[in-house]
């Protein structure tokens, strides 16, 4: 068992995907900080002012992005996909395109333009095309604003090629948007490689840190170009000021975050990126890998459908299956009732294991699926 993941003896936790454990130093932090608070009250306000500069720096590291400055904190995922669906400019007859597969967050909030400003939102079959690019890509036109994908599939554990989409977009001028929950902090994520103007990410699946605290990049160049819809005293440029009565945006992304931070959890989700890169993306992606593929084979031997592809640069940490003959329904309640924690997706189970998952887990889980009739 790894020493930052003590677990129940009775629990497999598979569900990375869904919302992660936490690490027992992000646990010792966060008490920290609750006894701070209660001995000292608002004390050593300045450190945690450090502690919240410090996860934009940690933020910035695990993209790959060329400054903290283009690091916003919000919420959700969501409220980040918002910010930039409420922020854009809209022309008559733009459209956006995204997948009909995806999570609904990226969905719906393209979706709720629609009455508003007239989108048109193209939902692309990402199965209907010889890759999910082709499929993507094919809905793109002249008249395509933004496109917003998952880096990887929240349900069928697709991983894209943001490379190739990015360039895509930037050869129609199309602006990018991707929601990388699914990959950061299991796997190596970059922004200016791949050319993304928006990225989105909560840090509660592979960040391994709580709900509630989100990452939302805005590359330098497009800041201004996205209308502001929330207001407060955080998100201006002299925000110490209170006397101030003139004021203008920030000139960094803190623009985007209207009032209070989530101190409690920027302390948990700092500790959570300090274990991940202390552990190195590298490492954590070759053992996500080797969990994942361990999975397909064993399922695979088992004589169940893989919904997710083999090829290693087609995955990252999700790895979906389904029984030949058996509703997943049931198949999933025989994993819960055996403490196996994991979801049921896209009509089949969703395994999703972390760097540490003890193979033993795996084998746990392997053999309740080999239990089940066929
Ligand atoms: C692809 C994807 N995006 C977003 C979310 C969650 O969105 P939010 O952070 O707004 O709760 C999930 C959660 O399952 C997801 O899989």
């Amino acid at each position: 068992m790894h020493p930052e993941f003590p677990l129940a003896d009775d629990i497999v936790h598979l569900n990375h995907a869904g919302v992660a454990p936490w690490p027992r130093r992000t646990i010792e932090t966060i008490t920290r900080f609750a006894q701070e608070n209660m001995r000292y009250g608002t004390r050593y306000y300045a450190r945690w002012l450090e502690t919240e500069a410090h996860l934009r720096e940690q933020l910035r590291w695990l993209i790959n992005a060329p400054s903290a400055e283009d690091i916003a904190l919000l919420k959700n995922t969501s409220e980040g996909l918002s910010m930039v669906a409420y922020g854009i400019d809209w022309r008559q007859g733009d459209n956006v395109v995204t997948a009909r597969q995806e999570f609904p967050s990226n969905r719906i909030v393209w979706e709720s333009l629609r009455d508003r400003f007239g989108i048109e939102v193209r939902l692309a079959d990402l199965s209907a095309g010889d890759t999910p690019e082709d499929s993507l890509l094919a809905c793109m036109d002249e008249h395509t604003r933004l496109l917003s994908i998952s880096s990887v599939q929240y349900a069928s554990g697709v991983r894209m090629d943001l490379f190739r989409i990015g360039e895509a977009c930037r050869a129609c001028d199309a602006l990018f948007c991707v929601d990388a929950i699914q990959s950061l902090g299991a796997v190596p994520f970059d922004v200016q490689a791949c050319g993304a103007d928006f990225v989105v990410a909560d840090g509660h699946k592979w960040m391994l840190g709580p709900e509630g605290v989100a990452l939302f990049y805005c590359k330098a160049g497009r800041r201004d170009g996205l209308r502001l819809s929330q207001f407060g005293w955080h998100m201006v440029q002299h925000h110490n000021n209170y006397d101030r009565m003139d004021w203008a945006p920030a000139d960094s992304a803190r623009r985007f975050e209207c009032g209070s931070q989530n101190n409690m959890g920027i302390h948990a989700l700092s500790a959570s990126l300090d274990l991940i890169r202390e552990t190195g993306i590298d490492v954590i992606y070759t053992e996500v890998s080797n969990r994942v593929a361990y999975v397909q084979d064993c399922v695979a031997a088992l004589g169940l459908a893989a919904v997710t592809p083999r090829a290693s640069g087609r995955r990252a940490g999700i790895v979906t299956f389904r029984h030949p003959h058996r509703d997943s329904r049931e198949l999933y309640k025989s994993l819960q009732t055996a403490g196996v924690l994991c979801a049921q997706r896209g009509s089949g189970i969703r395994f999703s294991p972390h760097f540490y998952t003890p193979w033993e887990g795996l084998d746990r889980a392997l053999r309740v699926l080999a239990r089940t009739p066929s």
